[in-house]
């Protein structure tokens, strides 16, 4: 394979200087400055004012057809126009050094993994990450997630941790069986039968049937759903079986020869990963951009809440730009690297946001969400004795609910302050005219807590979870995560090499390239980290003080947390939170407290 695809893969990006970030966190504000605090519609002076003023934004940021698939409205208008570009040069000044980066760092890689050889057997996937990436991916990937991916516990803990929304418990009430184990095989790996495992509220399955319906750029790929179950005997969350539902619709299970199950296993991660990716544009992106938009549109540049959404959510209408600039146009990263085209990553988008709840507001609450499929407080079967991404976001969800709610209740002291408030209430009914899905009806003080809340959590860990660093560091690390075949899923077991399955030198390179690109190492422990959410100087200093202690509470909890997360290390069976892999995505130092991309 020739270096000029590879280059021509990494140089399709040519962007402007950028100065790194500072490393020293601003100092939090330590006064009210009267003159121009934010004010809830009640305490303004000049109530015509300020109402003249929403009334310009509503007849300048104005509601557009989606962009990037057909999800929420994308803005449009002069002030909307005005306001995607300048986001859009923002994004790109800001992504600049990581450019830099990967396109360094990609053409040494190649060149060192040619030098050694090439890629002849799954053991030199190693030679692509050995000593390489030091510009954009500097401090590695996830420790085990190269070495130990065989272990069946690594794939299977993978669906609760890096990709957390694919999977769901089955009800043995209400759940049929989507395909056939032989009873003998269940009863082998499992101690039990299918029938047995349903029934007693223990199986799980994965479907992603939907992408053997997406236009194939000519690569290959399967269109896999799986089981998983909690073992009876260890409590150990593991892998059942997988079913191509292409070609010979082969199932897999670990019994099968070592090859023919791993290969399994890496058809299934090509299908979970793509969800993952398309998940987190259509369930975290498109749905804040919308809340957003509404907001805009009915709040006053001076209420406290457009202040908090503007600090959580810098950039918000870049990053649809972004994927039609590179990723997803004709000709971009995914035409030229996955197995699908990035027109079928548009369908995939609309999919999930309008027919399998990725653009559902209130149902995708953070617990809400988990206890709906059955991974949290189920009614039935075992509890899960290991679950990364709750322990690890549930200490970001706790944090932030804490600092919303001192903020509502410092601008909303009694429940009938909500009541005088026309604008918050504007922008409930605004749901409507905005299609927002799933919005809440009325306007309570729990409601708004919910709302604030929903937002920054899916701004910080729900998208983190599913991208930025996480991307390059694990999840799309080869050869257990290729993005396409390049052979067609086998017709029957008995598969001997599974090198022609897997990308070769320069389409290796090419993915890391494009996943380190959504990499943000400057932003590790700087002023954008997800400790820093709320400490901004400049927003702290037109609210009252109580909300600048409740920041700086925040600020020291996600601290410890971050403590908690980075010392963690490998127990006596080589695990950690249960997983052959250290998992850090969520560290609060590491992951940004917004999309970033
Ligand atoms: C207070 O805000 C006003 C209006 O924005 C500004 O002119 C003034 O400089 C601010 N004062 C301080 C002490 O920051
Ligand atoms: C309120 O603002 C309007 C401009 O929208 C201005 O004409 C009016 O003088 C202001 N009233 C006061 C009391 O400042
Ligand atoms: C987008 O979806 C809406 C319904 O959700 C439909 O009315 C509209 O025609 C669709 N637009 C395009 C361009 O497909
Ligand atoms: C905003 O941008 C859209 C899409 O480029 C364009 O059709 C529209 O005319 C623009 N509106 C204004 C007011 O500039
Ligand atoms: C390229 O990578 C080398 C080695 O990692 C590093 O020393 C150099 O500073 C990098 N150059 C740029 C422009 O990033
Ligand atoms: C996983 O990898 C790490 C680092 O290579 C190692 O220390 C640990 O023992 C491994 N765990 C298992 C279960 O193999
Ligand atoms: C749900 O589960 C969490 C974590 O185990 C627990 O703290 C919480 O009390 C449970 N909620 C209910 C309603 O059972
Ligand atoms: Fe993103």
């Amino acid at each position: 394979m020739s270096l000029s695809i590879l280059t021509a893969v990494v140089l399709g990006l040519g962007l402007p200087a950028l100065a790194l970030p500072s490393t020293q966190y601003p100092n939090i504000a330590t006064r009210l400055n009267t003159t121009n605090a934010y004010t809830v519609p009640a305490h303004d002076k000049n109530l015509t004012a300020r109402n003249e003023a929403i009334q310009v934004k509503r007849e300048t940021f104005l509601y557009g057809p989606s962009i990037a698939g057909n999800t929420s409205f994308w803005p449009t208008g002069s002030l909307g126009n005005s306001t995607v570009q300048s986001q859009f040069a923002s994004l790109v000044a800001d992504g600049n050094s990581q450019v830099a980066a990967v396109k360094n760092d990609s053409a040494t890689a190649a060149q060192a993994v040619i030098a050694a050889g090439g890629i002849t057997k799954l053991s030199d996937f190693d030679r692509l990450y050995d000593g390489q990436w030091k510009n954009a991916i500097p401090d590695g990937l996830v420790s085990g997630i190269l070495s130990n991916y065989t272990d069946d516990l690594l794939f299977s803990m993978e669906r609760l941790s890096l990709n957390p929304y694919s999977i769901k418990r089955l009800n043995p009430t209400s759940d049929k069986l989507a395909f056939d184990i032989d009873e003998s095989i269940a009863l082998s790996i499992t101690g039990m039968t299918t029938q047995s495992l349903l029934a007693s509220g223990s199986l799980f399955y994965i479907d992603q049937r939907f992408q053997a319906d997406l236009e194939s750029t000519g690569r290959y790929a399967a269109a896999c759903d799986a089981f998983f179950y909690i073992s009876s005997d260890t409590g150990d969350f593991l892998p059942l079986a997988v079913r191509t539902n292409v070609g010979e619709n082969l199932i897999y299970t670990p019994l099968d020869l070592p090859n023919d199950w791993l290969l399994a296993k890496i058809m299934f991660n090509l299908n979970d990963f793509w969800h993952s990716q398309f998940y987190h544009f259509a369930g975290t992106h498109m749905v804040a951009e919308i809340v957003y938009e509404a907001a805009y549109r009915t709040l006053s540049d001076s209420h406290p809440v457009l202040a908090l959404l503007n600090r959580l959510t810098p950039q918000l209408f870049s990053y649809r730009q972004a994927a039609l600039a590179t990723l997803i146009n004709k000709g971009g990263y995914v035409d030229n690297l996955f197995a699908y085209t990035g027109a079928a990553a548009a369908v995939t988008t609309t999919i999930l946001y309008n027919e399998m709840g990725a653009g559902n507001f209130q149902a995708n609450y953070f617990l809400r969400n988990l206890e709906n499929r059955g991974l949290l407080n189920s009614s039935f079967g075992p509890e899960l004795k290991s679950f990364p991404f709750y322990e690890d976001a549930s200490a970001i969800h706790t944090s932030i609910t804490k600092f919303v709610s001192t903020f509502v209740d410092s601008y909303y002291p009694t429940t009938t302050s909500f009541e005088s408030d026309n604008e918050l209430q504007s922008w409930i009914s605004e749901a409507i005219p905005a299609q927002i899905l799933d919005f809440p009806t009325s306007m309570t003080r729990q409601t708004l807590i919910e709302i604030i809340t929903h937002i920054a959590f899916l701004g910080s860990a729900a998208h983190q979870t599913l991208n930025t660093n996480d991307v390059a560091e694990a999840m799309a690390v080869l050869p257990f995560h290729p993005v396409s075949l390049y052979a067609p899923p086998p017709t029957s077991k008995g598969v001997t090499d599974l090198i022609p399955f897997l990308p070769g030198v320069a389409a290796s390179i090419g993915q890391i390239s494009v996943t380190a690109l959504f990499s943000r190492p400057t932003f590790l422990h700087s002023e954008r980290s997800l400790t820093q959410m709320f400490n901004s100087v400049e927003m702290l200093a037109r609210m009252p003080p109580g909300i600048k202690e409740a920041a700086e509470t925040f600020t020291g909890e996600m601290m410890v947390q971050s403590g908690v997360v980075s010392s963690r290390g490998f127990d006596e069976r080589g695990l950690c939170q249960g997983m052959p892999f250290k998992w850090k995505a969520l560290d609060p130092q590491r992951a940004p407290y917004y999309f970033t991309i």
